[in-house]
């Protein structure tokens, strides 16, 4: 491993499953969370930001599920500056092999005043208590002045100082509300560098909000302020606007290392499908034309473009498509494949099943290969992370059939199996046949669900495309999100729309969990100087 004191690495601290999941909508269960912390891993990120523990129950369990499974990169959990903060992410992250406990407290006026209700002084013995906590489970501990950009320079320097001389290795300064211009950012951290001198002996870190833009740009600034930690998320899902995009900082320091001269842990290669696997579990679309991962990131519809492209490549392109993993067709599987065969390409791909997962992935190959002649890499990932998905949702579509015509009005009937593992059925006529499915699905769970958003896609081109439906429901006021995939569209909208309810209904559970362990939190004083 490269040593990360080396001047010109660069630790990349992925917060997909942290920030990335405060994105509206978002709701992963343990296992999706799990899936995506393996694939960071392999493409390599020096720091997963695995929840924050506090929170709920369930962010409790996925942390701690991650910390026990997943191999080489420290699991970090953010906890404010409470103890029983601080005590819930230490227990959640301590069986990783390199525990992290991230803890934070906002230095701004504006926060300390209207959201925190309280001074200047209060906070900076909050800090310099939590992280004295915190290292007594652990010495790899991060401080992060929230709202650190809009924060009073003498002041947050105050509150770094102490925290350091607690003992944090890391310090995170946020620009929380994504307000700042590159310029204004590093010079932000060239003044901390001057009042703090002891900044120089731990690990500098940036970390920004895409409010206008200039996540990336900012974090670039960081950079060559001398930040060498840059907290960044997969396809930049966070917050409002989103984090700084991870593929987008990694790819500026790769394409333009002979200019920056930082190097990375990241394997590229693995960039494309980390995206698709956050976008397909998260249920957020990757913009066409977004930089790195965009479906026509790589594209060239001009004449002019693709006649200079076919001559030489790098007279339109400044990158390889293959170093980020855009050969992803290359395994390709036809309806004679085996068992093994599909089991050697998913291997291939990161999947390793066996038993009765890899019996369930080579049905649904088989009912789809039918179907389908060639089924490619793109394919199988949507597949098998479809069927993965089905392990663990409460609800589970058994069958449907629906009556659809010009001449009448569609009418679906649809069974479920319920998480009790009843089969229960529902009929509805509706104004079209996708109309008529999910509303028949409401009318067997008995669930008020109502459709928020609905969006279809092919996997990959061609007439026999596999499709992926993405589906958003409200219940209640609580959303959940859930994808589906078939050859059939409207399979692939009745499963996605299943999944949404079970995410929705899951979610609601957890919300009153959460609202139980508020209450209990707040009942428990924060960490204070004596
Ligand atoms: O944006 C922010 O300030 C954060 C902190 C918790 C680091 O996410
Ligand atoms: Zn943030």
């Amino acid at each position: 491993m490269t040593n990360p004191r080396d001047p010109n690495r660069v630790l990349i601290f992925d917060t997909t499953l942290r920030d990335g999941e405060q994105s509206p909508g978002i709701s992963l269960n343990t296992q999706e969370k799990l899936e995506i912390a393996q694939q960071l891993a392999r493409l390599g990120v020096d720091v997963i930001e695995a929840g924050f523990p506090i929170t709920s129950p369930g962010d409790f369990e996925a942390v701690q599920t991650i910390s026990r499974t997943v191999d080489g990169p420290i699991i970090a959990a953010l906890a404010r500056t409470h103890a029983a903060d601080i005590d819930a992410a230490w227990n959640a992250v301590k069986d990783a092999p390199r525990p992290r406990i991230h803890t934070f407290i906002a230095t701004s006026d504006l926060h300390i005043r209207h959201k925190l209700q309280t001074t200047r002084e209060d906070v900076l013995g909050q800090a310099r208590a939590a992280v004295a906590h915190a290292k007594q489970y652990t010495d790899d501990v991060e401080f992060s002045p929230e709202d650190g950009f809009r924060s009073d320079r003498e002041f947050m320097a105050e509150v770094i100082a102490a925290a350091i001389e607690e003992g944090a290795r890391t310090i995170n300064v946020p620009d929380t509300v994504g307000y700042a211009t590159p310029e204004e950012y590093a010079a932000m951290f060239t003044r901390l560098y001057e009042l703090v001198p002891a900044l120089r002996e731990v690990t500098v870190s940036a970390h920004c909000h895409d409010d206008l833009g200039l996540a990336v740009a900012n974090s670039l600034a960081g950079i060559q302020a001398g930040c060498r930690q840059v907290e960044c998320a997969i396809n930049g899902i966070g917050e409002r606007a989103g984090n700084a995009s991870l593929e987008e900082i990694v790819m500026v320091l790769h394409t333009r290392a002979p200019l920056l001269n930082l190097t990375t842990g990241i394997e590229t290669t693995e960039i494309s499908r980390t995206s698709r696997l956050v976008s397909r579990l998260t249920g957020y679309p990757v913009q066409p034309n977004k930089a790195i991962v965009g479906r026509n990131a790589f594209a060239h519809e001009a004449g002019i473009h693709q006649d200079g492209v076919l001559k030489e490549r790098t007279t339109y392109e400044i990158m390889d498509a293959t170093t980020v993993g855009l050969d992803a067709n290359s395994i390709v599987l036809g309806k004679h494949s085996g068992r093994h065969a599909l089991q050697q390409a998913l291997s291939e791909l990161g999947f390793e099943l066996s038993g009765h997962t890899l019996n369930t992935a080579f049905k649904r190959f088989k009912e789809i290969a039918d179907k389908k002649k060639q089924i490619s890499a793109m394919d199988l990932e949507a597949l098998v992370t479809d069927e993965l998905r089905e392990e663990v949702t409460g609800y589970q579509l058994e069958w449907f059939d629906v009556e659809a015509s010009t001449r009448r009005p569609p009418h679906a009937t649809v069974g479920i199996r319920t998480p009790e593992g009843d089969e229960v059925t529902g009929s509805f006529t509706g104004d079209g046949p996708v109309d008529a499915i999910f509303r028949a699905i409401n009318a067997a769970t008995g669930a008020d669900a109502r459709l928020r958003e609905f969006r279809v896609d092919a996997v990959t081109g061609g007439q026999d495309a596999l499709g992926e439906t993405s589906v958003v429901v409200e219940i209640a006021g609580i959303t959940g999100s859930g994808q589906g995939v078939s050859t059939d569209i409207l399979e692939a909208a009745a499963r996605a729309y299943v999944r949404a309810l079970s995410n929705a209904v899951r979610r609601r559970g957890i919300m009153a969990e959460a609202e139980e362990a508020t209450a209990a939190a707040v009942s428990e004083p924060p960490v204070r100087t004596p």
